[in-house]
C-alpha cells in the first residue's frame, strides 16, 4: 500500500512515485522520475480528484479503500484525460461501480475511445458547483493545457486548486510533498523541462487561464506532478506567466551536430567570440548527446539561438531534423536566430535551417555561413561575426 498524507482536514494526497520509467509518454527522460498525484476528499460525499497512470494502480485503490473503511466514492473527477491520469480510471470504477465520473463535454468522447467508458458521466460546464457537505467544488475549463478536454476544480473551503498538469513538474516527491518541503533547487530544472516541453506549445491558453483564474482565492495549488504548492504559489504562477509569454532572459544557445569534428569547431569559435563580447549565459548542446527537451528548455529561458549542423545524405544531421520539428511544432516564439553549416559531399543542412528560418518567423541577426570541411581561417571568422552580430543584438535589448 501506498502512503497516504493529509493536506488538509479531510483532504489527502494519494498519489505515487514512479521511479522505474526511463522515459516518459516513450519520449522524454525521467532523469529524476516523475510523480502521479491524485488526490481523495472525504467529505458527505467521497471524491477522487484525478488517478494515476496504470502500473501502481493495485496498490493506489488498496490506499482509497484503506482511507475509506468501506465507505463508496461517490465522485472521480477527470481534470484531464491523458492516461497518466486516468489510467487507474477503469479499475477504480470496478471497485466503485456506482462512482460518478466528472468531466466536461470534451472529456467524454476521449473517455469512451480510450477505455469504452460511457456511463455514470456527470457533466460540468464553466462556473459549475458541486456541493459535497462541508467542502463544495466549482469547475473551470483550461482547455489546450495541454489537451482540448484539461479543466481545473476548486475547491472553495479550504482554496485548493486541483490544476491538473498545469504547474507540474518532473521529478518524484522524495519525502517532503509540499513546496515547503522539499528542495526546489534540485527540482528547478525538472519543474521549467515540463514546461518547456509540455505546456510549452500553448502560451496562448496559458495566458488565458492564469487571468481567468486569478481572482480565485487560491492557498493551495494541487497539480497532478510535482510538489503541492502551499508556500510558494506566487512564484510559480510568476514563472508561468513569464514562460507562457516567451520571455527570456540575456544569453545564447548553441545546439550542433557533427559527425567529425568540424561543425563543433565553428560552434566553439561562436562561442569563444560571444564570451569576448561579453555574454556569459552561453549554453552550447551537441544533438547528438543532449536530449531534445534539454536544450528547448534552455531555448525557452535565452533569447538568442545558434544552430549549426554537418551535412547528412544530402539533407541535415537527424539529430538536428528533431531539434528542428520539435521547435517548429511546438512554435517557440520571440528569439533571435542564427545558423551556420558544414557542406561534406552534398550540402543540404544550410537548405533545411532556411526553411526551418522561414517557418519560425524569429529575427535573423546575420547570414549563415557554411564551411566545407575543416574551418580555415574565414570560415572561423565569419564564425565570429555571427556571434558578434548576436551579442550586439542582445546588448541593444538587454541594456
Ligand atoms: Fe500528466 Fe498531460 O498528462
Amino acid at each position: 500500500m501506498n502512503q497516504a498524507i493529509e493536506i488538509k482536514e479531510n483532504i489527502y494526497w494519494i498519489g505515487v512515485n514512479d521511479r522505474r520509467t526511463h522515459i516518459f509518454e516513450n519520449y522524454w527522460p525521467l532523469p529524476k522520475g516523475v510523480a502521479y498525484n491524485s488526490y481523495l476528499i472525504v467529505d458527505e460525499k467521497v471524491v477522487v480528484v484525478d488517478t494515476i497512470e496504470r502500473s501502481k494502480m493495485d496498490d493506489y485503490v488498496d490506499t482509497i479503500a484503506t482511507l475509506l473503511a468501506g465507505r463508496q466514492v461517490d465522485y472521480i473527477i477527470v481534470n484531464h484525460m491523458e492516461p497518466d491520469h486516468t489510467g487507474a480510471l477503469k479499475n477504480l470504477i470496478h471497485r466503485y461501480p456506482n462512482a460518478t465520473i466528472i468531466g466536461n463535454a470534451k472529456t467524454f468522447p476521449i473517455l469512451k475511445n480510450f477505455y469504452d467508458i460511457s456511463h455514470h458521466l456527470q457533466e460540468v460546464k464553466e462556473g459549475t458547483t458541486l456541493p459535497l457537505g462541508r467542502h463544495s467544488l466549482t469547475f473551470h475549463m483550461a482547455p489546450m493545457l495541454h489537451w482540448p478536454e484539461t479543466m481545473v476544480t476548486f475547491e472553495t473551503t479550504e482554496g485548493i486548486l486541483f490544476s491538473g498538469d498545469i504547474f507540474g513538474a518532473f521529478g518524484t516527491l522524495d519525502g517532503g510533498i509540499f513546496d515547503d518541503e522539499v528542495d526546489l533547487d534540485y527540482l528547478e530544472e525538472e519543474i521549467s523541462r515540463y514546461y518547456s516541453n509540455i505546456v510549452g506549445k500553448f502560451g496562448q491558453p496559458a495566458q488565458i487561464a492564469l487571468k481567468k483564474l486569478a481572482p480565485l482565492p487560491v492557498r493551495m495549488i494541487c497539480a497532478t506532478h510535482g510538489p503541492i504548492r502551499r508556500a510558494h504559489i506566487a512564484d510559480i504562477i510568476a514563472k508561468y506567466d513569464t514562460w507562457s509569454k516567451y520571455e527570456t532572459d540575456k544569453g545564447v544557445v548553441i545546439a550542433f551536430s557533427s559527425m567529425y569534428g568540424n561543425t563543433e569547431r565553428m560552434a566553439d569559435t561562436i562561442a569563444r567570440a560571444l564570451a569576448e563580447k561579453g555574454i556569459k549565459k552561453i549554453r552550447v548542446h551537441d544533438t547528438s548527446k543532449t536530449h531534445p527537451s534539454y536544450i528547448i528548455n534552455d531555448i525557452f529561458r535565452f533569447r538568442g539561438l545558434i544552430l549549426g549542423s554537418c551535412a547528412y545524405n544530402a539533407g541535415i544531421f537527424p539529430t538536428m531534423e528533431t531539434l528542428l520539428s520539435e521547435l517548429e511544432q511546438i512554435g517557440v516564439k520571440n528569439h533571435l536566430l542564427a545558423y551556420f553549416g558544414e557542406k561534406s559531399w552534398s550540402g543540404g543542412a544550410i537548405r533545411r535551417f532556411d526553411t526551418f528560418a522561414a517557418n519560425i518567423k524569429w529575427e535573423i541577426v546575420h547570414p549563415h555561413h557554411e564551411t566545407w570541411g575543416t574551418p580555415k581561417n574565414d570560415d572561423r571568422q565569419a564564425c565570429r561575426d555571427i556571434a558578434r552580430a548576436m551579442a550586439d543584438k542582445l546588448d541593444n535589448l538587454y541594456p
